[in-house]
Parts: C-alpha cells; structure tokens; sequence
C-alpha cells in the first residue's frame, strides 16, 4: 500500500496533498484526515471533480450542512454556489478573518471550497491563518488567561456585511441574528487551538471592562503572517479546512469568479 503524496506550505500552514480524488482509496482517506487534523487545511490542485464526484469525495468526513444564507446549486442542493461577477462593486463574500458559522451552536467542522470558474491568478487569493500556530505563540501569562474563556460569537458581528451584500443580490436579506458561546481554546487530537472568530466574536462571557481589549489582541495576534498562508487558485482546485483551527479570509478582486462551497457538519 503506498503512502500518499503530500507537502507542507513552507511555514507549515497548510499541505499540497497529492492524489487525484476521483479514484482515492479508502487508505488514502484516512491519511488525507489525519493530515487534515494535523495542518488545518489542505490543498488539492487540478481536480476538476464533477459535482457528484465532488459530493462524493466530501461524504468521507461526515454530513453535509445546511447553509441558507447562499444559494444552493440547482440540481445539487448540498453544494452551495458563492458567485462573484466583473461588475459586482463591494467586498467579496467572506472578506476579513472568520471561521464559517461560528455562531451557531453546532457550528460545521470542515469547508470545502472548489474553484469553478476563477478570474486571472493573483486575484481572489483566500487567505489562511493556523490557529495551532497562533496558540502556541501565547505567552504563558495569556495561555492561562483565556484558558476557560467563552466568546460571544453573533451572526451579526463583523463579517455580517459581506454575506449582506451576496443576500442582497439574492433577495433573502433580512434574519435575524443568532448568538452563541464557545470556549476560547479548543482542543484537537491533543493539540490547542485559539477559536476566536474576528468576524464574529462580539464580547466574552463574564469578562466586561476588559473584552474589547482582549478582542483586539488576539484578532491581531490570529492573522500575523508568520501564521498565515495565501492560496492562489486555479480553476479544478479544491481546498479542505476544519473550522476549528483555522481561520480563512476572501481578499477582493475584480473579475467573474464561481466556487462550489460545501460544508460539513
Ligand atoms: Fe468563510
């Protein structure tokens, strides 16, 4: 049996993973999720899966969720179509650091994201940033600080005006806005995580005077480059993250751009 192919980014981000997904074995899958544990997203260039195949390859990591702020694909209702025009003004969908529907109580595990159609390179990056990373950087005194933390994530906080504007285009404007708590740090496979949404995260539970402070540090301290990788896509590219322990971020650009978003629960 042979081991899959795979590459960290240089300052370990994320992984290139090497394999063409329409005929991956089972094998393979478990070592795709471990090194999706691992890295926090990974990368598979030149796919060019079918929507079905595509369905097919996400069903590995659990089920689909349902997501009714976009518009589902017409005959594939677990896809949903995140589309940008040459003519759109505004911010991009997803502009600003978040990690997808974090306010929500069960908020999706994993995103998977497939570049349909993809204006010239360099443009429409989206932007990683390893929260592993980030956390092991605290400082012992700020470990210990947020270490039984909760924030407040809301579906109204920053973010909110990018998903607007998609809503807007698509006449469903209007819900109501939806608030959960999360603890600060979570835990995967043995290793911590800082799960702070910039895009969301509107205070912290039991924590007045001081919480906006806190906020700001650690939304600072989330994106450093040192912890952050952008990813140029081509058209057939699919990227995979767990929610948990990254947080991604559209950049704006102008063009005519179409990816098929699939979240997991
Ligand atoms: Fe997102």
């Amino acid at each position: 049996m042979s081991k899959i192919k795979f590459k960290p980014t240089n300052n370990r981000v994320g992984c290139f993973i090497y394999a063409d997904l329409k005929t991956v074995e089972k094998d393979h899958i478990d070592e795709i999720k471990n090194l999706l544990d691992r890295y926090g997203v990974l990368f598979f260039k030149n796919q060019n899966l079918s929507p079905k195949e595509y369905i097919n390859f996400s069903s590995n990591f659990g089920k689909p969720a349902f997501y009714p702020m976009l518009k589902p694909h017409k005959d594939f209702k677990d896809i949903y179509v995140i589309e940008r025009k040459k003519t759109d003004t505004g911010k991009s969908f997803g502009e600003g650091p978040h990690t997808d529907s974090s306010y929500l109580e069960n908020p999706p595990r994993y995103t998977f994201l497939q570049a349909v159609e993809v204006p010239d390179e360099g443009k429409g990056n989206t932007l990683f940033y390893n929260q592993f990373l980030a956390y092991e950087a605290l400082s012992k005194t700020m470990k210990e600080k947020i270490k039984n933390l909760k924030g407040i994530f809301s579906s109204q906080g920053k973010i909110a005006q990018t998903r607007e504007l998609r809503m807007a285009d698509h006449g469903t404007s209007g819900t109501k806005e939806i608030i959960s708590q999360h603890k600060l740090v979570q835990m995967i496979n043995g290793r911590k995580t800082i799960y702070c949404s910039p895009g969301h995260v509107i205070g912290i539970d039991n924590l007045q005077s001081e919480q906006e402070k806190l906020i700001s540090f650690l939304s600072s301290h989330q994106i450093k480059k040192k912890f952050s990788f952008s990813f140029g896509w081509k058209k057939g590219d699919i990227a995979l993250w767990s929610n948990r322990s990254m947080l991604h971020a559209a950049t704006s650009f102008n063009g005519d751009r179409k990816m098929f978003r699939i979240t997991i629960q």
